[in-house]
């Protein structure tokens, strides 16, 4: 009888332990993608980006002329923001290819940033 009681005590203990884990996991999953699309430097950049012709060249995930902005992305961390923003109001080459990207220098430095800002939240 004392058996019994142990085993199924143990088995309730190992079920609730796997529980855990999947409630877990998937909440994180919700709170990152809800995070992301809540957060202020996305939507503004998103937006700014979308205003622009910068998704004629770009993509999330794909690359098309230019890199994937998930690439670019992991490539890069907050102290490049600054460099970035010039290259996308300078132009740049030679980073990701042959191909150049075109300048955009009617941009202001503070919205190239804020597309910058969008761009890292991609990162994974
Ligand atoms: C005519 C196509 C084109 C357009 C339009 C364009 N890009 Fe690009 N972009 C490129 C190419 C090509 C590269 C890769 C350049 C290189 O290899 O250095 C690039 C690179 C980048 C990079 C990475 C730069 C680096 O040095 O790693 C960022 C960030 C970027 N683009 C953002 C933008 C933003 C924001 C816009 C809109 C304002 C934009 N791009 C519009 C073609 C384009």
């Amino acid at each position: 009888m004392k058996k019994y009681l142990i085993v199924s005590l143990l088995l309730s203990a190992i079920v609730a332990c796997g529980d855990n884990k999947t409630e877990g996991t998937k909440e994180t999953a919700t709170e990152t993608t809800n995070n992301l699309s809540s957060n202020p430097d996305y939507q503004k950049g998103l937006a700014l980006i979308a205003k622009n012709d910068c998704l004629t060249c770009h993509k999330v995930d794909t690359k098309l002329t230019g890199p994937a902005y998930r690439d670019v992305a992991n490539k890069y961390s907050e102290k490049d923001i600054t460099t970035l923003a010039q290259k996308v109001i300078k132009g740049g080459q030679g980073v990701w290819g042959a191909i150049p990207m075109t300048p955009h220098p009617a941009l202001a430095q503070a919205d190239a940033e804020q597309m910058i800002k969008y761009i890292l939240l991609l990162k994974k």
